[in-house]
């Protein structure tokens, strides 16, 4: 069997006919999955396929604040905790969190905080535990995305989901979702969300190199990928609830479970 160095770069990462390596356009997504409710031991949950990327995100709370020094008296407290499973990654990632978790797991609870109502829930915390299971770029943002869909589930107030992707710059073309070899091979990236209540930008960030006319360039690719997003967020959470409702006023419904 031949070795295959999964870190190489390919020397192109358009083929002949202008596409991505994937067959994507430029401004194209990734094929994307979501489902909710998907752990019973969480108050609320979701899962998310995203490309090669599969996250799932489970949500606690309003629940006591644990170690209690954290509490706050006159407002909830938000944690998330991202991590990045061992077998997630070509290389064996470490066990314990490091810098990089740490890093995504705060710019994630920045862009969920502005969405709920924390001054109601004064001394209880709301907990967000993101697992990437397999990861192939832009896991920062489809963990943003997926746990805005899990606190939904869990019924927990918000203003609006927030939705998330990555754009970058590859060979001068400005393409849209990274997969995991763009990010590493590309020239630029930038991933970007946006919280729907007010359309604000709520994480930013870049690494790499482009002009002001290229930045708006990327922002309105963003923003058409983001309505996608929040679109196939939206009907996940309504097609939950049609579910329920076709359980409950099927008559055979309680038969069904029997023996269960
Ligand atoms: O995942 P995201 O693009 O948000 O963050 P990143 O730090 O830019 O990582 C880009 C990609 O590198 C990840 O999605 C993984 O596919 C890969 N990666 C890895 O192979 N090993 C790690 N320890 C961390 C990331």
């Amino acid at each position: 069997m031949p070795l295959i160095i999964k870190d190489e770069y390919p020397e192109k990462l358009f083929r002949k006919d202008g596409k991505r390596l994937d067959g994507r356009e430029i401004n194209e997504l990734r094929p994307i999955k979501m489902d909710v409710g998907v752990i019973k031991n969480a108050d609320g949950s979701a899962y998310l396929e995203w490309g090669n990327n599969k996250i799932i995100a489970a949500v606690y709370g309003p629940r006591e604040v644990h170690p209690h020094h954290l509490a706050k008296p006159d407002r909830g407290i938000l944690r998330v905790f991202y991590r990045m499973a061992t077998f997630s990654v070509f290389d064996r990632k470490r066990p314990a969190p490091g810098r990089r978790e740490k890093e995504i797991s705060m710019i994630i609870a920045d862009c969920i905080e502005p969405l709920l109502f924390l001054e109601l829930y004064p001394g209880t915390s709301f907990e967000v535990f993101i697992e990437v299971m397999d990861a192939d770029g832009g896991t920062r943002c489809a963990s943003t995305t997926v746990a805005a869909l899990a606190l939904a589930d869990a019924g927990v107030p918000m203003k609006s989901l927030v939705s998330a992707v990555a754009v970058g710059k590859i060979d001068g073309k400005i393409i849209v979702d990274l997969s995991g070899i763009e990010d590493k091979a590309g020239d630029a990236d930038l991933p970007i969300a946006i919280t729907w209540y007010n359309e604000e930008i709520s994480l930013l960030q870049f690494d790499g190199n482009m002009d002001l006319e290229e930045m708006n360039k990327f922002l309105d690719l963003a923003y058409e990928a983001l309505k996608n997003i929040h679109q196939i967020q939206l009907d996940t959470l309504k097609s939950k609830y049609v579910k329920l409702q076709e359980e409950t006023s099927n008559p055979n419904h309680k038969n069904d479970n029997k023996g269960e």
